[in-house]
């Protein structure tokens, strides 16, 4: 059981926080690259539980900063974005991609440059990568290593990135990512629906026929894999391989060829988190507008779950179809929204010393029991988790296969028995 105090360690992510002080050492995405125009309007983020603007300067590159001008904190969201540079609509100071004031048209002529280089500007490196505009906002000299995972390193068309808001801290967004008992009871109307029979194929009937797989993990210097493994009947098991890099992401098992997601879990607050779901397929393009096509989405990609109801309404849970064979209620979106309808049911941060684990949860305990260690390390040593120099982030990938019984997964080529059946 996990007491108040390593409840609070783990979730508070404020600026004075441990676990905030770790986490903002990370690469994170912060929003779609696609949001950014040369020029265009700035992008109010929020992350942490601190104020910021991206913008894209007239050459291209992304800028991120404190989104209070630093004279008299008027929003930068206003600002012009005009001549490589944000230039605040109050008083008119002018600040570069690199976070430089360059210019205070305010201040006498005589000591106007001088003054400008003496203003101080908060501004964060940016990276963008898989359609995403990523930040580093930790306090090291130089960023780390980015992450080049393999959807990062993708042709434009074949990545999609979709961020969903839940009114929850982030853990509990991570710990339902990482949560694999569920699929088989809250997501079992949408694994028989045709939707969900196209996109999981056969998975659908290992999912909904065994709802306590065997669990095996393997430690990973990025955190860990999890093989939850499946019997049907006396010849074949069912592997789903998870493979999760701490402390945000979870690669979500699915076939060896076809579109993948990966998932992560960006804090915006204590009580409020991004939940992005990047689909990517690394031999074709996906469909057009995925989420779309598939009706899991409210239509806006930067808030796909914007029409998800609240505790006020249940999630729009519908009785009527759960006495006609619908497990949750929760209808008509996918998986996504039942998964935050529960995620926000059990309240803005729980409280894990409340709760009664079983065999099912060794995956969070696990998770837990790392970013534990990993923060109590970086508050008393300085020294980062689950990075490297030799960890090739772009060979991680989540598989799902059936394979000969009493055989070990982690022996399977799954690409290998794929080709044979075909
Ligand atoms: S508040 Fe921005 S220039 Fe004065
Ligand atoms: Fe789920």
């Amino acid at each position: 059981m996990m007491t108040s105090a390593d409840n609070e360690l783990l979730t508070r992510i404020g600026p004075d926080t441990a676990m905030g002080a770790m986490l903002r050492e990370y690469w994170v995405p912060a929003c779609r690259s696609a949001k950014l125009e040369a020029d265009g309007a700035p992008e109010r983020l929020r992350l942490f539980g601190e104020n910021f603007v991206a913008f894209r300067a007239t050459d291209g590159r992304v800028g991120f900063m404190q989104e209070a001008c630093p004279h008299r904190c008027a929003s930068l969201a206003l600002a012009r974005n005009e001549g490589n540079g944000l230039r605040c609509v109050f008083h008119g100071w002018k600040f570069s991609v690199e976070g430089k004031c360059v210019d205070a048209p305010t201040e006498p002529r005589v000591q106007r440059e001088r003054f400008a280089e003496s203003v101080p500007v908060r501004s964060h490196p940016t990276h963008e990568a898989g359609g995403l505009v990523w930040v580093y906002m930790g306090r090291k000299e130089s960023p780390p290593r980015f992450p080049d995972y393999e959807f990062t390193n993708l042709p434009e068309g074949h990545v999609q990135p979709y961020r969903g808001i839940i009114r929850t801290n982030w853990l509990q967004g991570l710990e339902a990512l990482l949560d694999s008992a569920h699929v088989t009871f809250l997501h079992s109307a949408n694994l028989n629906s045709d939707r969900g029979r196209d996109y999981f194929k056969a998975e659908s009937d290992y999912m909904l026929n065994d709802g306590a797989p065997a669990f095996e993990f393997d430690e990973r210097p990025y955190g860990f894999r999890e093989g939850a493994i499946r019997e049907e009947g006396a010849a074949r098991s069912y592997a789903r391989v998870r493979e999760v890099a701490l402390p945000f992401f979870s690669f979500i098992p699915s076939a060896p060829r076809g579109a993948r997601i990966v998932c992560c879990s960006i804090p915006i607050d204590d009580v409020t988190t991004a939940q992005w779901y990047i689909a990517y397929d690394t031999d074709a393009p996906l469909k057009p507008n995925l989420f779309g096509a598939f009706g899991m989405w409210s239509g806006d990609p930067d808030h796909f779950n914007s029409d998800m109801g609240d505790a006020s309404n249940l999630w729009h849970q519908d009785r009527q179809a759960m006495k006609e064979g619908h497990w949750s209620g929760i209808t008509g979106r996918g998986n996504a929204y039942e998964d935050f309808a529960v995620q926000e049911s059990m309240g803005p941060i729980v409280d894990r010393s409340q709760e009664y684990l079983g065999t099912c949860d060794r995956v969070i305990y696990r998770a837990r029991k790392l970013l534990l260690a990993a923060v109590r390390r970086h508050r008393d040593t300085g020294e980062l988790s689950f990075v490297g120099d030799d960890i090739d982030y772009r060979a991680i990938r989540a598989v799902s296969f059936a394979f000969p019984r009493g055989a070990d997964w982690r022996q399977v080529d799954p690409y290998e028995l794929q080709e044979a059946a075909e």
